[in-house]
């Protein structure tokens, strides 16, 4: 009995690391990684955040600012870091070329052991906002100071932008950022294209369904597999790739009129690369916005999704959502091949957020780095 017992105990080790080295060398492997918020008065610290990320297998971090506490925890871990800077620095970042190279030695270069990947130069800020024309001049000093001190090729500036600037999503080839907002975005996706970089998108079928309930299948908001609807004669699996797709057709649209006319042919990946943070809260389901989401649809309207699903923002939905969005993302949308590099919002509950109580609601991990619900980073 003994030969045949060890011979299958070799079968499975090597069965076991067999499976450990495909794991490894999957190609999206660590694609997905958390967005740590810190908006909240229970959060545990940065040293024990970072261990939760280890623990649970983790490897990339979104941070809204530099934060010196969690970079000192994240130095040494191959965490991968996308972070955001300040908004009160982006007026400075902007008009003064030495406030971004001040801002590049004191938030990356002092800390040498993390890995930064994307700087996140301004989140949602509204072009019409007192800060929108800041944005772009400030990623290109943050640019240029990041290049100057020989990061270049392994960090990547950026800015975070929302649904709000479209007119629609819905048929995703329809859809056009709004022509308001063209002087604002024209630019940046010009300068993302130009130095590699991706445009990150907060892509949240979460608020879309909040919003249009009546027009939205709950399955199709939760990426539920076989929910899938045709938009515009294209199959879409699911709402995330929906969204994200009507952001590629607007980004295309624009990059397409801002080619000089003397171009005859436009480049051969005139597409922009994209990264995402998404999400889903667990919580205060039952504030949806007033006016909306309670109207059912005529029972003739058998083109359009139907109702009655419940309220979106259940411990629950949220557990099948997360889940499936570390699915979905893996392969890519009809528009973009995948893997999307992905952020999900959040790593906790954060009891400061302002706004409806589902806000405070969109952590995956208790105070206690016990997960809400089931959820597997690979
Ligand atoms: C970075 O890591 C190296 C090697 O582990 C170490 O010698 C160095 O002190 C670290 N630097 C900082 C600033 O933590
Ligand atoms: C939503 O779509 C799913 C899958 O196609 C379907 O089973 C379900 O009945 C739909 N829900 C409603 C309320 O129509
Ligand atoms: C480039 O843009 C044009 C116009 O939007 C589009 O037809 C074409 O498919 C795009 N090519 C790639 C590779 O994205």
């Amino acid at each position: 009995m003994a030969a045949p017992t060890t011979q299958n105990h070799f079968k499975h080790t090597m069965l076991l690391l067999g499976l450990l080295i495909l794991t490894s060398l999957h190609p999206t492997a660590g694609q997905v990684g958390s967005f740590f918020g810190r908006l909240g008065t229970n959060l545990p610290g940065a040293a024990t955040t970072v261990g939760i990320y280890q623990q649970n297998n983790i490897r990339r971090m979104r941070l809204f600012d530099p934060h010196a506490p969690t970079l000192r925890a994240l130095s040494g871990t191959n965490i991968r870091l996308m972070m955001g800077v300040s908004h009160p620095d982006l007026r400075d970042l902007a008009n003064c070329p030495q406030a971004a190279t001040a801002w590049v030695s004191r938030n990356i270069l002092r800390f040498p052991n993390v890995t930064f990947r994307y700087i996140i130069v301004g989140n949602e800020i509204e072009p019409e906002s007192e800060l929108g024309p800041f944005v772009f001049p400030a990623m290109q000093n943050v640019y240029r100071a990041i290049r100057a001190a020989g990061l270049g090729g392994r960090i990547q500036v950026s800015t975070s932008i929302q649904i709000n600037l479209l007119t629609r999503w819905n048929p995703p080839q329809a859809a056009e950022f709004k022509c308001s907002v063209n002087w604002f975005i024209r630019p940046i996706l010009e300068f993302i294209r130009d130095t590699s970089a991706s445009i990150h998108l907060n892509v949240f079928p979460f608020y879309a369904y909040l919003n249009d309930r009546a027009n939205i299948n709950l399955s199709f908001a939760l990426l539920q597999p076989n929910s899938g609807v045709v938009l515009g004669g294209v199959y879409y699996d699911n709402l995330f790739y929906a969204i994200h797709d009507a952001f590629v057709a607007a980004m295309g649209k624009i990059l397409a009129a801002a080619t000089p006319l003397s171009v005859q042919q436009l480049p051969e990946n005139n597409g922009t690369k994209t990264t995402t943070s998404s999400g889903s809260s667990s919580g205060g389901g039952h504030n949806s916005p007033p006016g909306h989401g309670s109207v059912p649809l005529g029972s003739g309207d058998d083109e359009i999704m139907a109702v009655t699903d419940g309220p979106i923002a259940t411990v629950d939905n949220a557990r099948i959502y997360i889940n499936n969005l570390m699915r979905v993302v893996r392969t890519g949308t009809p528009m973009v091949a995948g893997p999307i590099h992905t952020y999900i919002f959040a790593t906790f509950d954060e009891n400061l957020r302002p706004g409806p109580e589902y806000e405070r609601h969109f952590g995956i991990f208790l105070p206690n780095g016990q997960p809400k619900f089931p959820f597997r980073f690979q």
